[in-house]
């Protein structure tokens, strides 16, 4: 998967978005359980405006399940409906037409009233990639739609995959972009593997998630790296876990590109266990 970060490509980006808003009646907006915040496109309000939004907070198997909770109420508190889902494994697929009936009530009333026959919610995915909205269309659809999304140019008609009786999903998502120049949102982009390591420092990536995971969840560095904690000279680390996993070069000195690599893989990968990187009080700072 290649991102383009030019702004020509953003701009068209928004503009398929906001042409196939025009044909739904909600929008589903995929996050990372684990950057429920990074993960999201910052100008996601004014690209889809007053259009009714179910937030879904995917991947949620590889999230701290207690602040996942916490990003619920958050949402929550925002007047959003948001709801943890794996979509991989199909968890917590069945309320996600429950919940669009509920935030499309009113609508659907006045329409009913009107004496307008009654028909399936329209709704469309978006979010940055990787997210996963091919996964979860796929599991929507109960088949493999094919995925031509992220590949730009490649254009063919909309379908409309029905979802049950009463949903009726675009089968191809929005691609919105996530915003990266605060450096530590790039770096939690790369953590979960939403961005290509290659677009920055890799060793700078691994700093960060080896400094993350000393203050957020130390027991873990101990459990898989034998690390006590780390020190101020973070190298100190570096080369004890570089000894632990082999990366050595010739003349016994650590390879710290090698090691930082394992450092990313293994968080990435959920070897560290499930965790996440965005918190409350950091949207709450944003938003002031
Ligand atoms: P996108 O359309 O938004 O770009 O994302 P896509 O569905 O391609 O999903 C990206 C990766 O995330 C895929 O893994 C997919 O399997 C994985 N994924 C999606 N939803 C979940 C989830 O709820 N939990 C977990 N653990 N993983 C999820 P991949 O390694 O790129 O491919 P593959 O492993 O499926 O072959």
């Amino acid at each position: 998967m290649t991102i383009q970060w030019f702004p020509g490509h953003m701009a068209k980006a928004r503009r398929q978005v906001t042409e196939k808003l025009k044909l739904v009646d909600i929008v589903i907006e995929l996050v990372d359980a684990r950057i429920p915040l990074s993960s999201r496109n910052p100008m996601i309000e004014e690209i889809i405006g007053q259009k009714p939004r179910l937030v879904l907070l995917n991947k949620a198997d590889m999230a701290d399940t207690n602040r996942t909770n916490q990003w619920i109420a958050y949402f929550k508190e925002q007047g959003i409906t948001a709801l943890a889902v794996n979509a991989q494994a199909g968890k917590g697929l069945q309320v996600i037409v429950q919940a669009a009936k509920e935030i499309l009530k009113d609508k659907f009333d006045r329409m009913k009233s009107r004496g307008m026959r009654p028909r399936a919610i329209r709704a469309m995915i978006v979010g940055i990639p990787n997210v996963g909205k091919s996964t979860l269309i796929n599991r929507l659809a109960k088949k493999n739609i094919a995925k031509t999304g992220n590949t730009p140019g490649v254009t063919k008609a909309q379908q409309w995959i029905k979802v049950g009786k009463e949903l009726e999903l675009l089968d191809t998502p929005g691609i919105l972009w996530p915003k990266f120049e605060d450096p530590k949102v790039g770096y939690k982009l790369a953590l979960t593997g939403a961005i290509k390591d290659t677009i920055l420092n890799l060793q700078d990536i691994a700093v960060y998630g080896l400094r993350f995971l000393a203050e957020h969840y130390p027991e873990r560095l101990e459990e898989r790296y034998g690390l006590e904690e780390i020190s101020e000279e973070v190298v100190d680390s570096f080369d004890k876990i570089g000894a632990k996993r082999g990366c050595l070069m010739a003349g016994g000195e650590v390879n710290y590109d090698k090691t930082s690599e394992i450092i990313v893989r293994d968080i990435r990968n959920v070897q560290l266990g499930p965790m996440t990187f965005d918190f409350i009080g950091e949207a709450e700072k944003d938003s002031e």
